[in-house]
């Protein structure tokens, strides 16, 4: 980790409308993320963790606010250019993996790159290297629905990691999981982190995974509280 900044959130504000009655999600959230950082959010189901995700990661929209990530405003870049963005600097480990049925392992592996367009061979092998750390070698060809619950979550952070992105968004990475599985993915998953120095927003209901981060909040009446008193 180092002091450079990679991420500020300013006083973002989401609210939802149902009928008449205006539910307020974030009432004013600011966070700044370092490079190399690890961040975790708790809070209780339904309190907006998910929904500070999306917003960060440009897939909902606050009512306002605004976000810089690495210097750019994210307000100002057009749909097709914060997709760039995501599939360059992002990546995404979902409480179920989210891997694509019909595509092997090291297909599911190399997708943010085949969107991109074109697979070098150096990240044909890093993906052979990442698949390898990451104890599925002699699963390389398998299909999702061939592989076990904690597999499918490695691949799926194989999957997150390929870019060597900058910031890595983990939402209950593994609520799907039992603890041993849970251990070992997120072993792995720290490990890989640290290799990479991406800077990693964790959201999780477990509290040994929220305390191994660097910084830790929990989010409550929509805003992030540091005191996890
Ligand atoms: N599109 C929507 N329209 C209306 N309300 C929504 C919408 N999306 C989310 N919400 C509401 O916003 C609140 C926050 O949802 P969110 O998914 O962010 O919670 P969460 O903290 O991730 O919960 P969980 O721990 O259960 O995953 C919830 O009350 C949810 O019902
Ligand atoms: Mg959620």
């Amino acid at each position: 980790m180092n002091d450079q900044n990679l991420l500020s959130c300013n006083v973002l504000k989401k609210s939802y409308t149902q009928g008449n009655n205006k539910i307020n999600i974030l009432n004013g959230i600011n966070l700044e993320v370092l490079r190399g950082q690890t961040i975790s959010i708790t809070g209780s189901s339904g309190s907006g963790k998910s929904t500070l995700l999306h917003i960060i990661a440009g897939l909902d929209s606050s009512d306002s606010g605004n976000i810089i990530f690495n210097g750019k405003n994210l307000n100002n870049l057009s749909e097709k250019q914060m997709c760039i963005l995501r599939n360059k600097y992002y990546g995404f480990v979902y409480q179920f993996h989210h891997l694509l049925p019909e595509f092997t392992a090291i297909e599911n592996i190399l997708m943010p790159l085949i969107i991109r367009g074109k697979i070098l061979k150096s990240e044909t092998a890093r993906a052979h290297d990442l698949l390898s750390y990451l104890k599925l070698d002699h699963r390389i060809n398998n299909y999702p629905g061939q592989l076990s619950g904690g597999e499918r979550q490695r691949v799926a952070i194989a999957r997150a990691l390929i870019n060597n992105p900058l910031l890595v968004f983990a939402d209950e990475p593994t609520g799907n999981l039992d603890n041993f599985s849970s251990d070992t993915v997120m072993e792995i998953f720290f490990r890989l982190q640290k290799e990479i120095n991406t800077s990693l927003i964790i959201v999780t209901h477990n509290a040994q995974i929220a305390k191994s981060t660097n910084l830790q909040y929990f989010l409550k009446d929509g805003l992030l509280h540091s005191d996890l008193n």
